[in-house]
């Protein structure tokens, strides 16, 4: 149970590093969720401090749910407090990820105003299901390209994606690739069993939450005040 505990705290404290709050506070002395959407994230950090920095604020934001769906899990695997978890290992990597992407909504460090979670719950998702996550980042360029709205292409995504693994699993069954991504990494066969079942469910959950922190963008979208991606304005 402690280490159960250890897991999702530590996820947890990751997530809740304010990458895009830090990084407005060290290079212009600004708090970011005072300019633009008011967003902490990563999109917000494009469109306030320029596209270097938000590219920079979003690659670190993926990395963190990354990181706590793949590493933290991995560290208490091998360093146990007391007894491992004896849950479903996807099971266990998605609760730590949400886990991180719960930090980044709500972090401790920023008076749990964060971001909307897209990018960091992306880690997680990329961190265990890559090669559908493809995919994802596909539909989700391309309807930035398209609408020039990070956030509607953000809820695609979000939703895209239980539905991409229902798809492969019911319809299609490509399930080549993360065949061979599981042997490249030597997983047990009880990855491989119940991943679909798992990513749906948890996928489901995560989308839910992203409509969630974009409901005040989809009140600007629906009045027609939502911000549009300017590409070329920033340094
Ligand atoms: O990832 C967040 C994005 O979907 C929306 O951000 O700043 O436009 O509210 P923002």
């Amino acid at each position: 149970m402690l280490t159960l505990l250890a897991i999702l705290a530590v996820s947890y404290l990751i997530g809740s590093i304010p990458t895009g709050i830090m990084a407005g506070k060290l290079l212009k002395g600004i708090d970011i969720r005072k300019f633009g959407s008011g967003n902490a994230g990563g999109t917000n950090a494009f469109r306030v401090l320029g596209w270097k920095t938000g590219l920079t604020v979003t690659l670190i934001d993926i990395i963190k749910g990354v990181v706590a769906a793949v590493s933290v899990v991995a560290f208490f695997r091998h360093h146990p407090i007391d007894v491992f978890p004896d849950i479903n290992e996807v099971a266990l990597r998605l609760l730590a990820g949400m886990s991180a992407v719960v930090g980044h909504v709500f972090t401790v460090f920023a008076g749990f105003k964060g971001g909307k979670g897209v990018s960091t719950a992306a880690g997680m998702l990329i961190g265990i299901a890559p090669v559908s996550m493809l995919m994802v980042i596909g539909i989700f360029l391309l309807t930035i390209y398209l609408s020039r709205y990070v956030s509607v292409a953000s809820m695609l995504a979000a939703v895209a994606f239980p539905l991409i693994i229902a798809i492969r699993k019911y319809i299609f069954e490509l399930g080549s690739g993360l065949d061979y991504y599981i042997k490249l990494f030597g997983e047990p066969l009880s990855f491989h069993d119940s991943l679909d079942y798992h990513l749906m469910i948890f996928g489901l959950i995560v989308a839910l939450g992203i409509l969630y922190t974009h409901r005040a963008n989809i009140r600007r979208l629906l009045s027609g005040t939502e911000n549009r991606v300017t590409f070329g304005k920033h340094s």
